[in-house]
């Protein structure tokens, strides 16, 4: 026994583009490129007070969606909800322990559903296997894995029973694909969260829901910045992106638009890269 059904699932409905304005039936001089625009959709975004989260709350924020920014600490949250609003937008914070299931259950219960989920909440805990603890398991795994099948279920169960599409996409990384040096515990989880999202994509395309991920090189955020504070990594690190420079966090900006918006209304189950040439070594 493999565990897998041999049968498809039951009648899959064709998932539609959520905004049809790329009609099969539209004259080749009518084409026009699917919407980037997210007006009136709701995005989740969790991991939202700083870094590649920060970033990707005003991405979704500047093409239109309202926002409900998730972290643990209220002070990150309120200053970067201001901003946003500040800047014309839409945006209430959200304090939330996105590892804690039942937490995650009851936040997500009493609100509208999402369309869009941005999953950015990640750590590492780099270091030899031999020097790792369970305890650097422990907080990798219930953050990088458990924590995005918490959201996932919620974020996706709202949006079955309302009969609304969405986009769901994960921050894993480039380390999602390889391997690297001291990154037993960092590569194991997210090359989890790779294999989670593939399995959804497949469960949740027929309710016209998309599962990504997006997987970013070394970006210059709180996470990384001691780690790329030591001259001799930083010059591997850099060695290894064709490219020839570390990431900023603009650079995943437009990526998160492109899979949050109809602009990539076809693509489920995949990983976009944003490794500056990383794994095309
Ligand atoms: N930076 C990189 O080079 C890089 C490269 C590839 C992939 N990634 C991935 O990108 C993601 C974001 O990385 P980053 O560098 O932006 O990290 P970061 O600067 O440390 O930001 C992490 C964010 O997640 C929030 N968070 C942490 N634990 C949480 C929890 N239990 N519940 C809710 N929110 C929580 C943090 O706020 P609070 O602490 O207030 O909760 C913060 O807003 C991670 O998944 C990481 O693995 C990063």
């Amino acid at each position: 026994m493999t565990g897998v059904s041999a049968s498809p699932p039951a009648r899959p409905r064709v998932a539609e583009p959520m905004a049809s304005d790329a009609s099969p039936e539209a004259g080749l001089d009518k084409l026009r490129t699917p919407s980037f625009r997210l007006d009136g959709r709701r995005a989740l975004v969790v991991g939202a007070s700083r870094g590649i989260g920060l970033a990707a709350a005003h991405a979704l924020s500047q093409a239109g969606a309202r926002v409900t920014l998730v972290a643990r600490s209220a002070e990150g949250l309120e200053q970067a909800a201001h901003a946003l609003r500040e800047q014309g937008g839409q945006a209430e914070p959200l304090v939330l322990d996105v590892t804690d299931p039942v937490a995650v259950r009851q936040a997500l219960a009493d609100r509208a559903p999402y369309q869009v989920l941005l999953n950015s909440a990640g750590t590492n805990r780099p270091g030899l296997l031999r020097d790792l603890q369970d305890r650097d398991l422990d907080a990798v795994t219930d953050l990088n894995i458990k924590a995005a099948f918490y959201l996932s279920r919620e974020v996706a169960g709202r949006l079955v029973d309302a009969g609304l599409p969405g986009s769901i996409i994960h921050v894993s990384s480039q380390m999602g694909h390889v391997g690297g040096p001291k990154r037993t515990v960092y590569c194991a989880s997210k090359h989890a969260l790779e294999g989670l999202c593939k399995a959804l994509a497949w469960e949740l395309g027929p309710s016209g829901i998309r599962v990504n991920t997006l997987c970013p090189t070394f970006i210059e955020t709180e996470l990384t910045r001691p780690m790329l504070a030591d001259p001799a990594f930083r010059d591997y690190v850099q060695s290894r992106i064709a490219l020839g420079r570390i990431g900023r966090v603009q650079d995943v900006m437009g990526a998160v638009v492109f899979l949050a918006s109809d602009a990539s209304a076809l693509v489920t189950g995949s990983a976009l890269m944003v490794d500056g040439g990383w794994t095309a070594a």
